[in-house]
C-alpha cells in the first residue's frame, strides 16, 4: 500500500506540471499542446519494459514530445537521438518557454526539465534490468535464480568468497559463511576486499571486469554465433579496418600552421609562438581533461605494473578497403598518411580464453562468461587506490611522513612565492622503489603509469588535501584531547576512541575514506554537472548525491519512506530492480542506510529527533546501505571503450604566471611533459598554482572526430623496443576494443537501449542549415567513413540482433530498414569509439555523446550504490565525526554558499574550488570568480546555461579571448 501511494504521489508531481501550464493555454499553438498534455495525462507512464524489444530507447510519444517541448521537441523524433534534448528548459536561455521565464514549478520549462529527469530514469531503470552480465561466475545464477529467488534479488555469490590462498581466508570464516569483520571492516582495505561485508572478494583487484552486453554479442571478430556473422559477414578482423588508417583519416587534427605546431612538439624553449589548432569546447578546461584520467587510473587498469602481455603484435598501417576488398597501401600512401607500417605493441593480457561454459534456460542457451576475460588490476571501487595503492607493490610506493604517520611525505621544492608552497610536493621515486624503469624521476605515487603534467598536479593536490585534514584533526585533538572522535573499533565496539588516542596508521586511513569521498563528490556534483551542462544534469547528478527532492522535505519523506519498506531486501524481484533506483534519488544514493532508527526503516534520511542505533556491532547497519542488483560490481568492459577520451587532450599548454593571469607566458607541448619530464616541469618551470590557473583558463578539446592531439598518434615508447619505438595511441584505442571483445557502435547502442543508425548520414546534424560550415564538415566526414568502412549489398533475410526489434515487430536484418539487395553502409562495423565521436547531436553542453552517457548512466549509479563506504559506512566509527562533516561541508569550517544564483540555483560553494582555495590558497583572487572549476576559469557564464566564448569582468585582455590559445 505504502509502495502504491509512493508510486501515485511521484507520478502525480510529474503529470500535474503537465496539467497546470495547459490550462492556461490562450492561441491555438497553445491548445495544441494542451491537447497533447491532456493525451500524455490521460495515457499514464509507459511501463518499463518486460524484454529487450520493448525498450525505451528514449523515444517519446509525438503527443509527450510536444507537451514538454512544443515544436521543436517534434522535430528529428525520426533520427536516432534522444528526443529529451529538444525539450523546454533543458538547453540555454533560447529553450525557455515564453510562457515562464525560469524554472517553476509548474510550467512549461519544469514540464521540459522534470519530463527530461523522467526519460533519464526510465534508461537508468531498464538499464539495471536489462544490462547487468558479470563475468566472474554468478551470470548463471542472475538469469536462472537459486532457492526460488529470483536472480536480480540474490546478494550473496559464492564466486565472491576469499578463495583458500588468500591471506585473510580463515578471518572472514573459511570455508563456511564468509563475513568480514574485526580490522578488515574498519577502512577501505589495499585490495579492495571487504568492501562487501559478505561478498569479500567484490570488486578487489585482479578480479574480472564485467560487461554491459549480451556475452554472445562480445568478440564479434570470432564469427561465434550467427547473428554476428550475419551483422559483419567477413569484414572484421584484429586489423580490418586498418587501424592506423582510421586513426590518420579521422582522428588527425588538421593545421593551419603545421611548422608551429610540428606535430605536437612546438617550438624550442617552449616558446609562445607555438601554436596548435584543435576544436576546443567552450565550457569544459584541460583541468577536466586530466580530472578524468585521474579517476580512470583509480577505477580499471588492464595492465600490470605499466605492461601488457609479453607477446608483441603488429598495429597495422598496412591496408585500405577498396571496393570491398583490403588492398594493401602503397609507399606512397603511407608516405602521405604520415602512419607508421613497423609500430609495434605488445599484445593485450587476457585471463581467461577457453570456450566458454553454456547452460539452457527458458528455451534459450546463454554463456556462462564472455568467450574472453580481463582483469581489472586495480581495484574497481572508488577508493582514491592511484594515490593509496591497489597491492603490496603499489602500497610500497606510497611514502608516509616520518614525523606524523598519519601523512603523507610532502616536501618544500625551491623557494617559489605562494602561499601554499609550504604545504610541500610529493618526493621523487628513489633508487629501490619498485617501479619500471620509465617512471624514474616522477613523483612517488600507487599509480605512477601515462603520468601527465595533469597527474602531477592531482597527486599533489590531494596528498596537501589528505595532510591538511590530519592538521586539521590534530588542532582539534589538542584542543579537547578528551573528545570522542567518533571511531569505534569492531573489537570495543562501545568503547569510544578519544582523539588523543587515535593511531597514526587510524587517522592515516580515515584521511584515506575522506579524500576518497571528497574526489567522487567532486566528480558527482561538479565535473559531471559540467561535462553534461545543463539543468536536468545538474539535478540529475544533485540527485544521485543527495537526492532529487532536496528542497521538497515531504517528497523526499515519502520517497525514503517507500524505499524503507525493504524493497532492497525484497524478493519481488521487479520492484527491486526497478524502482530501487528511482527512490533512491529520493533520499539521495550517498549515505543511504548510514543512520538506523529503531522500529523503522534502513534507508531512513538523518533525523535529529530520533535515537541512531546504527551500529559497528552489527553487519546489517554496517553493509545495509548497498544494492547490487543481483549482479556482483565491477566495471565493464565497455566502461573503458567509453572513457577512451583522448581528444580532451591539447597539444600544447598555456602556461601562465598566477601573479599575471591574463598573459600567457610559454606554450608548453604536453609531450614535453610526459612521465618524469611532468615532475621536472611542475617543480622547475611553474608550481601548483601556475599549473591550477593555465589548465583551469584553458579549453580542452571536444570529443569529435578529427581532435586527436597529434603527439599521441607519435607517442615516443622506449620500452616496446621496435623499430619505430613509437605508438599512435588513437590507433591503439580501436585495438584494444577488438582485443577485448567490445561490440561496433551500432550493436552496442541496441545493447544498451538506443536507437540505431541505419546510415552513415544519420550522424549529420539535420537541424544545421544546409551549406553552413559546420554541416559540411559533418558530411565530409561521412564521406570518410564510407571510404573507410565501406559498403555492401545487403541481404533482408539475415536477422542482425536479438537485442531489438522494428518498430512494426519484425527482426532487424542486414538492410536496416532498405530494401533487400540495396547498397547499404557498413555503418555496423564502426568501432564503437569512432561511432561515438562522430556523434555530432548532443543534448545542450554535453561534452561526452548520447551513447557515451548511456553507459555511463549505469556505471556512474553503480559504483555509489555498491560501496558501502558511499551509503551505510559513510559513519563516524568509520571516518571520524571530522571526517563526515569535512565531507558532507566540503571543508573544515560549515557550509559555504556561492554568491548569487548560478543558473538559477542557491549552491554551496563546489568542492573542488574549496579543495584549491585550501591547497592552493593563493588562487583566491582568480578562484573567487569561478563558480565550478572545470568551468574555463576567465569565461563569463552569462546566463542560464550558456556556451558563449566570452571573458568575465577583468579578463578582456585574455588573448585566449582574441584568437589566441
Ligand atoms: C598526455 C596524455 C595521455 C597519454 C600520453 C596517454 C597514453 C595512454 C596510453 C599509452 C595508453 C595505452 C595503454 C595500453 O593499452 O597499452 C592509454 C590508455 C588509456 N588512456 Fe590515456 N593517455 C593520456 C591521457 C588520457 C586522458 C586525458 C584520458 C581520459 C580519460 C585517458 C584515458 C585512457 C584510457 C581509458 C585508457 C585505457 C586504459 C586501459 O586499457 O585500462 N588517457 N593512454
Amino acid at each position: 500500500m505504502m509502495k502504491q501511494s509512493g508510486l501515485i504521489l511521484l507520478g502525480t508531481l510529474l503529470l500535474l506540471g503537465a496539467c497546470s501550464g495547459c490550462r492556461e493555454s490562450e492561441d491555438n499553438f497553445d491548445k495544441e499542446v494542451a491537447k497533447a498534455c491532456a493525451e500524455l495525462v490521460r495515457a499514464g507512464f509507459r511501463p518499463v519494459a518486460e524484454e529487450r524489444s520493448q525498450r525505451f530507447l528514449g523515444k517519446v510519444q509525438d503527443y509527450t514530445a510536444l507537451c514538454r517541448g512544443g515544436r521543436k521537441a517534434l522535430e528529428g523524433r525520426d533520427q536516432p537521438w534522444l528526443d529529451w534534448r529538444n525539450y523546454w528548459g533543458t538547453g540555454d536561455a533560447s529553450s525557455l518557454s515564453r510562457e515562464l521565464l525560469g524554472i517553476d514549478h509548474l510550467g512549461r520549462n519544469s514540464r521540459g526539465v522534470d519530463g527530461a529527469l523522467l526519460d533519464l530514469e526510465y534508461q537508468r531503470i531498464e538499464l539495471i534490468k536489462l544490462n547487468l552480465f558479470d563475468n566472474a561466475g554468478t551470470y548463471q545464477e542472475f538469469v536462472t535464480g537459486r532457492d526460488g529467488v529470483g536472480g536480480p534479488a540474490l546478494k550473496v555469490w559464492k564466486a565472491m568468497r576469499l578463495p583458500p590462498d588468500h591471506p585473510r581466508y580463515a578471518d572472514v570464516g573459511g570455508d563456511g559463511e564468509q563475513l568480514c569483520r574485526g580490522d578488515l571492516i574498519r577502512h577501505r582495505t589495499l585490495t579492495g576486499v571487504c568492501n562487501d561485508l559478505r561478498n569479500p572478494l567484490m570488486g578487489s583487484t585482479g578480479t574480472p571486469f564485467a560487461r554491459n552486453v549480451q556475452l554472445s554479442t562480445t568478440f564479434p571478430e570470432l564469427d561465434a554465433d550467427e547473428l554476428t556473422r550475419n551483422r559483419h559477414g567477413d569484414r572484421l578482423g584484429p586489423l580490418e579496418p586498418d587501424p592506423q588508417v582510421i586513426s590518420r583519416r579521422l582522428f588527425t587534427r588538421a593545421q593551419s600552421q603545421p611548422e608551429s605546431c610540428n606535430d605536437g612538439l612546438g617550438l624550442p624553449d617552449w616558446s609562445p609562438e607555438a601554436r596548435c589548432d584543435y576544436k576546443p569546447a567552450s565550457f569544459f578546461n584541460v583541468l577536466a581533461a586530466f580530472w578524468i584520467q585521474f579517476m580512470t587510473h583509480d577505477w580499471f587498469s588492464h595492465l600490470v605494473e605499466g605492461h601488457n602481455a609479453p607477446e608483441m603484435m603488429e598495429v597495422g598501417c598496412t591496408h585500405k578497403l577498396v571496393d570491398g576488398e583490403q588492398v594493401p597501401l602503397t609507399e606512397a600512401e603511407i608516405a602521405e598518411l604520415g602512419c607508421r607500417p613497423d609500430d609495434r605493441m605488445d599484445r593485450s593480457f587476457i585471463a581467461q580464453s577457453d570456450e566458454p561454459p553454456t547452460f539452457d534456460f527458458g528455451g534459450q542457451t546463454y554463456l556462462t562468461r564472455a568467450h574472453k576475460t580481463t582483469a581489472n588490476t586495480v581495484t574497481g571501487w572508488w577508493d582514491a587506490s592511484q594515490l593509496y595503492g591497489y597491492d603490496e607493490t603499489s602500497r610500497r610506493r606510497v611514502k608516509r611522513d616520518g614525523e606524523d604517520p598519519a601523512k603523507l611525505l610532502l616536501v618544500r621544492v625551491g623557494d617559489r612565492p605562494g602561499a601554499g608552497e609550504d604545504q610541500g610536493y610529493l618526493p621523487v621515486f628513489q633508487s629501490g622503489d619498485p617501479i619500471h624503469p620509465s617512471w624514474a624521476g616522477q613523483e612517488a605515487t600507487a599509480f605512477p603509469d601515462n603520468w601527465t603534467i595533469g597527474m602531477s598536479f592531482y597527486h599533489n593536490v590531494f596528498a596537501r588535501e589528505h595532510n591538511l585534514f590530519v592538521d586539521e584533526f590534530r588542532a582539534r585533538a589538542a584542543a579537547e584531547p578528551d573528545a570522542d572522535s567518533g571511531l569505534r573499533d569492531p573489537a570495543r565496539p562501545r568503547e569510544v576512541i578519544r582523539m588523543r588516542d587515535v593511531t597514526g596508521d587510524e587517522l592515516f586511513e580515515a584521511a584515506r575514506l575522506v579524500v576518497a569521498a571528497v574526489i567522487a563528490k567532486i566528480h558527482t556534483i561538479e565535473w559531471t554537472t559540467q561535462l553534461l551542462y545543463d539543468e536536468p544534469l545538474f539535478r540529475a547528478m544533485n540527485a544521485n548525491w543527495s537526492g532529487l527532492f532536496g528542497s521538497h522535505p515531504l517528497v523526499e519523506s515519502a520517497l525514503s519512506k517507500i524505499v524503507s519498506q525493504g524493497l532492497a531486501r525484497s524478493e519481488e524481484v521487479d520492484l527491486t530492480t526497478q524502482w530501487y533506483s528511482v527512490f533512491a534519488s529520493g533520499p539521495g544514493i550517498f549515505g543511504l542506510g548510514s543512520h538506523v532508527y529503531a522500529g523503522d526503516a534502513i534507508f531512513s534520511k538523518y533525523d535529529k529527533s530520533k535515537t541512531d542505533v546504527w551500529t559497528i556491532e552489527n553487519p546489517n547497519h554496517v553493509n545495509g546501505g548497498i544494492n547490487h542488483f543481483g549482479s556482483p560490481f565491477n566495471f565493464p568492459e565497455e566502461f573503458t571503450t567509453v572513457y577512451r577520451l583522448h581528444p580532451l587532450v591539447p597539444d600544447l599548454i598555456e602556461l601562465r604566471d598566477w601573479q599575471e593571469p591574463n598573459a600567457i607566458r610559454n606554450q608548453v607541448p604536453v609531450i614535453t611533459t610526459f612521465r618524469g619530464e611532468a615532475t621536472a616541469a611542475m617543480h622547475e618551470r611553474g608550481g601548483l598554482a601556475d599549473f591550477a590557473l593555465s589548465m583551469g583558463r584553458q579549453r580542452l578539446g571536444l570529443l569529435t572526430l578529427g581532435n586527436h592531439a597529434r603527439f599521441l598518434q607519435n607517442v615516443p615508447m622506449p620500452r616496446l623496443g621496435s623499430a619505430t619505438d613509437r605508438i599512435d595511441v588513437a590507433a591503439l584505442d580501436l585495438i584494444r576494443d577488438r582485443e577485448r571483445g567490445v561490440p561496433r557502435f551500432n550493436e552496442l547502442r541496441r545493447q544498451y537501449g538506443l536507437r540505431l543508425l541505419t546510415s552513415f548520414d544519420d550522424f549529420v546534424d539535420r537541424s544545421l542549415a544546409e551549406g553552413s560550415p559546420e554541416r559540411r564538415e559533418q558530411e565530409r566526414l561521412v564521406g570518410v567513413l564510407r571510404e573507410v568502412y565501406g559498403q555492401h549489398v545487403c541481404d533482408a533475410s539475415k536477422v542482425i540482433t536479438s537485442a531489438q526489434v522494428n518498430a512494426d515487430g519484425t527482426p532487424i536484418t542486414d538492410c536496416l530498414g532498405h530494401p533487400d539487395g540495396s547498397i547499404v553502409d557498413n555503418v555496423e562495423d564502426v568501432d564503437t569509439v569512432v561511432g561515438w565521436l562522430a556523434e555530432f547531436v548532443r543534448p545542450h553542453g554535453f561534452a561526452i555523446s548520447e551513447t557515451q552517457f548511456q553507459v555511463f548512466i549505469l556505471n556512474a549509479s553503480r559504483r555509489l550504490f555498491s560501496d558501502r563506504f558511499f551509503t551505510s559506512s559513510f559513519r563516524p566509527e568509520l571516518y571520524t565525526h571530522l571526517g563526515v562533516e569535512w565531507v558532507n561541508n566540503n571543508g573544515p569550517d560549515g557550509t559555504v554558499m556561492e554568491a548569487g544564483k548560478p543558473n538559477g540555483h542557491e549552491m554551496e560553494v563546489s568542492p573542488l574550488k574549496r579543495v584549491l582555495l585550501r591547497t592552493v590558497p593563493e588562487l583566491e583572487p582568480e578562484l573567487r570568480h569561478v563558480v565550478n572549476a572545470f568551468d574555463p576559469w576567465a569565461r563569463d557564464r552569462g546566463e542560464y546555461y550558456s556556451l558563449a566564448w566570452t571573458p568575465r569582468p577583468g579578463a578582456e585582455s585574455d588573448p585566449a579571448f582574441n584568437g589566441g590559445r
